[in-house]
């Protein structure tokens, strides 16, 4: 298993969990207005999105990134709102995968921007690709996506991925809503199946407070899993690492490989080993933290060990485990927990 493996002077968190995984939001807007992320009633025209000039430079991300890796950090993951909206993206990807100690460089993406980016990404050493897809059905896709009528751009851009092929592989992010796209789990198994693409199920989460989550929308994992491995044989694969996200199945035939995302159901904080970073440079110990910190003071130092040592401080003092306190009673969300747009899942 990777992500094991601990530098000696690593910090620990409260739950003696070590760092090991950061996720990096390069950009919170977003050219999708998904209703369970971003509705359009909320995220409208005159909606304030951060101003460019208070993003992040690739400097100060290279540097935290640096910093982190110091403190036991292997693996990034790009994200957004929309990363492919962020300019000049793949010369970050490039810089990441340069780094000493980081040995993965994943990027999640809606897939609209990502065909025109394809051969600049992996050039650059993109280790893995995430993209999102909700349904195979044109309208559903649109109902979901803020009507963005785009599911052949996604679908082709998924094709072209996969041929083009990334060393640690391909998934789809699938997030599922009762009701709303429960009849596409078999039609989006069954086009995965044999791809070498990994599909996932994730559980539609309490994230944020503006997209009116309610539990009855959540379709548990282990209800998809019956109905998959009713037509088409499953068995469990064991965790790559520890604390993985998702549940791993193969099907018994060699068809592949699926997952499950049950923060909801089964929530996975035992071992999560991860912080966020937004663009404007707040970290965050949780996807579900109400307050994060800021790192442009420690950043304005040109020399490094504020940084270093804030970055320490704040995983030893990290205490989160949200989704298993969730559980059985969700949580009152307070106003102001962190929104998805804003750190990327
Ligand atoms: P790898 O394990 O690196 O392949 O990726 P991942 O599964 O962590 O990443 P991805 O961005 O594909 O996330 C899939 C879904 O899982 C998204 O909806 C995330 O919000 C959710 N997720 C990822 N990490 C966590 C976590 O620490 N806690 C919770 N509750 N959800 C998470
Ligand atoms: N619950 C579950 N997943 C979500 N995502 C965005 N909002 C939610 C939510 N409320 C998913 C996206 C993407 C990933 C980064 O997070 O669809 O696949
Ligand atoms: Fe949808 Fe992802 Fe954009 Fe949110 S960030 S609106 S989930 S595409
Ligand atoms: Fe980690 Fe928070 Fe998710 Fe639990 S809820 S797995 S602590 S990010």
């Amino acid at each position: 298993m990777s992500g094991e493996t601990s530098l000696p002077d690593a910090p620990r968190d409260r739950l003696a969990r070590p760092w090991h995984d950061l996720r990096i939001s390069v950009m919170d807007r977003c050219n999708f207005r998904c209703p369970y992320c971003m509705p359009q009633s909320v995220f409208h025209d005159d909606f304030a999105f951060l101003a460019p000039s208070q993003r992040l430079d690739f400097d100060a991300i290279i540097r935290i990134a640096r910093l982190s890796a110091g403190l036991g950090v292997s693996k990034l993951r790009l994200t957004g709102g929309e990363p492919l909206l962020r300019p000049n993206l793949s010369t970050l990807v490039q810089q990441l995968t340069s780094l000493p100690g980081i040995d993965d460089v994943a990027l999640t993406t809606n897939g609209v921007l990502l065909g025109r980016h394809l051969d600049a990404l992996h050039e650059a050493g993109l280790s893995r690709l995430t993209i999102s897809l909700d349904s195979l059905d044109p309208v559903i896709f649109s109902q979901m996506s803020g009507g963005r009528d785009v599911l052949s751009t996604v679908l082709s851009a998924i094709d072209a991925a996969a041929r083009r092929g990334f060393p640690g592989g391909i998934k789809v992010n699938t997030v599922l809503q009762r009701g709303v796209n429960e009849k596409d789990i078999l039609p989006l198994v069954e086009r995965f199946r044999h791809s070498g693409i990994i599909l996932r199920f994730i559980e539609y989460m309490d994230v944020g407070t503006r997209n009116h989550w309610s539990e009855s929308a959540v379709v548990p994992s282990a209800s998809v899993l019956e109905r998959i491995a009713a037509r088409w044989p499953v068995e469990p694969v064991a965790p790559h690492y520890r604390g993985e996200v998702a549940q791993r199945y193969r099907f018994t035939d060699g068809a592949g490989e699926i997952g499950f995302i049950s923060s909801v159901t089964a929530p996975f904080c035992g071992d999560c080993s991860r912080a966020r970073l937004s663009s404007d440079g707040q970290l965050y110990t949780c996807l579900f933290a109400d307050e994060g910190t800021d790192l442009r003071p420690a950043l304005a130092d040109p020399d490094d060990q504020a940084l270093d040592r804030q970055l320490r401080h704040i995983w030893q003092g990290r205490g989160d485990r949200y989704s298993e306190k969730r559980n059985p009673e969700p949580q009152r969300a307070s106003g102001d927990r962190i929104e998805m747009y804003y750190i990327g899942g």
